[in-house]
């Protein structure tokens, strides 16, 4: 296994912990906690997606699958930017608040977003557990 992989499945473990441990502290109003963790996981996925990036195009670890594995890949990481996006605009929101409509409208809907962006975020990474586990 890559270097890369280990890694990747490590962030993975430790995310989908901290997921729903995030989840938890806010359901309970513990809402420092929660906050730092949904901080930490948002920037931990924007370096993680940029690193993926990175060794993609200049590293020596491109990853291969076997053909028919292409269209679940690609759904894969196009659904995994769902939460990416989504929970930045949450922490963007929370961060800005008061202060625009932007942050006006991601507060509002925070709870909504938030199991929304969960949910489909521990799919995510259910889905790279898979891929390491089976397609390599
Ligand atoms: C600066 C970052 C964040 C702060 C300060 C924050 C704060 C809060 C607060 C105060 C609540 C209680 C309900 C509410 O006010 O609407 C809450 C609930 C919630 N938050 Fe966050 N949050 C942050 C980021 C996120 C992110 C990025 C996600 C998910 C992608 C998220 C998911 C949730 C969920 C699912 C709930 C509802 C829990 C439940 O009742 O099921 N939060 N958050």
């Amino acid at each position: 296994m890559s270097m890369f992989l280990i890694i990747s499945t490590a962030w993975a473990v430790i995310a989908l912990v901290l997921l729903v441990v995030a989840w938890r502290l806010a359901r309970f109003g513990r809402t420092v906690p929660h906050r730092n963790i949904m901080i930490l996981l948002t920037a931990g996925a924007w370096i993680f997606v940029l690193n993926y990036l990175f060794v993609q195009r200049y590293g020596g670890e491109a990853a291969s699958f076997p053909r028919q594995y292409i269209p679940w890949v690609a759904l894969h990481g196009s659904l995994g930017l769902v939460p990416l996006i989504g929970a930045t605009c949450l922490v963007a929101g929370r961060l800005m608040a008061g202060r625009n409509r932007f942050s006006g409208h991601f507060n509002r809907h925070h709870k909504a977003y938030g199991r929304t962006f969960i949910v489909v975020w521990v799919f995510t990474h259910l889905g790279g557990l898979f891929n390491t586990i089976f397609l390599h």
